[in-house]
């Protein structure tokens, strides 16, 4: 296993799939007929979490799929109230019951704690990987300065950042820490939860391309080498999400989207769990 994990936009085996499905849904529980309908559609990402409660729909959907589970990319994250070494194992053991499978693509610490020394829950992260329940791992949520320390006190190679990111919320230096370091950027709430679909810019772009604001979103993520994972629990709205891998932005409309960015643009924020803050 190399220290990097690289990003795919075709069909590389192993690599991490540029546009992943969200299994994180804040209302109504993830269906298994939607983790289906991506799988489906193409989508061989799929992103869970021991919190979301959407494990068991995620593996069902897997294995109804009759899709080999080599083929599919699996993300599962340990909630930040589960980071002591023994509560960090009972977590992934759950996660890997619920989903049903021996091991999972990528684990990541869900958020920080600012209770608990990271270097602690490094060792617990890396201790899955080693104890092969886990191909590649990494964080998500944290800040430069706390994604620093965590590569410094882990044992084993952070493939992945996996942070908030669409056109509302500036995150060029989170970006650039990531690059940096070789991590893979994988965005949630790529869609800002909604929020973008009344944007004007974007729907100016999306109209002259004949694409939806949501493909116009994506695309900008991909081209800056950046993967995504939106959530739709509707069948046409998640073909769709995915389809946005056969036009290309030119640089001019990549900085209008650029420019869209707001200080409130955030929408995943609970208060006072990264230490330090988000910047
Ligand atoms: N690591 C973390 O801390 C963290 C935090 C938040 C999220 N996540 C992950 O990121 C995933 C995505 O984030 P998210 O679900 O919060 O937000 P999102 O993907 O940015 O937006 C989802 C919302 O957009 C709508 N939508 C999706 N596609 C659409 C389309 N083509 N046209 C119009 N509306 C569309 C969906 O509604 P409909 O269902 O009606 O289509 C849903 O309300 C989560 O599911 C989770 O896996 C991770």
């Amino acid at each position: 296993m190399t220290a990097r994990a690289s990003l795919s936009f075709s069909k590389e085996k192993g690599a991490i799939p540029a546009i992943g499905f969200g299994t994180g849904a804040m209302t109504g529980g993830m269906s298994v007929e939607a983790v289906a309908a991506a799988l489906k559609a193409g989508y061989r990402h799929i992103d869970t979490a021991r919190k979301y409660g959407s494990e068991p729909a995620v593996g069902e959907a897997m294995r109804a799929s009759g899709l080999k589970r080599e083929d599919i990319f699996l993300t599962t994250k340990v909630s930040h109230e589960s980071l002591r070494p023994a509560d960090f194992a009972r977590s992934v053991d759950e996660s890997l019951a619920a989903l049903k499978v021996d091991y999972v693509d990528l684990l990541l610490v869900h958020w920080p704690n600012p209770q608990i020394d990271v270097a602690e829950y490094m060792l617990a992260l890396a201790k899955a990987k080693r104890e092969g329940l886990a191909r590649h791992i990494g964080v998500a949520n944290f800040n430069i300065a706390l994604l620093e320390q965590a590569i410094a006190r882990c044992p084993e190679p952070l493939v992945v950042l996996q942070a908030e990111y669409h056109p509302y919320l500036d995150q060029s230096k989170l970006l650039a820490a990531a690059c940096r370091h070789g991590l893979v950027f994988v965005a949630y709430c790529p869609l800002g939860r909604g929020r973008l679909f009344g944007d004007p810019v974007l729907a100016g772009i999306a109209q002259a391309r004949g694409r939806s604001i949501a493909q116009i979103a994506l695309r900008w993520l991909l081209q800056q080498n950046v993967a995504a994972i939106p959530f739709s629990s509707k069948p046409e709205r998640i073909a769709e999400n995915f389809n946005v891998f056969d036009f290309t932005l030119s640089e001019a409309e990549m900085s209008r989207i650029s420019a869209l960015k707001r200080a409130d643009g955030r929408v995943a924020n609970p208060a006072g769990r990264v230490p330090g803050g988000w910047d």
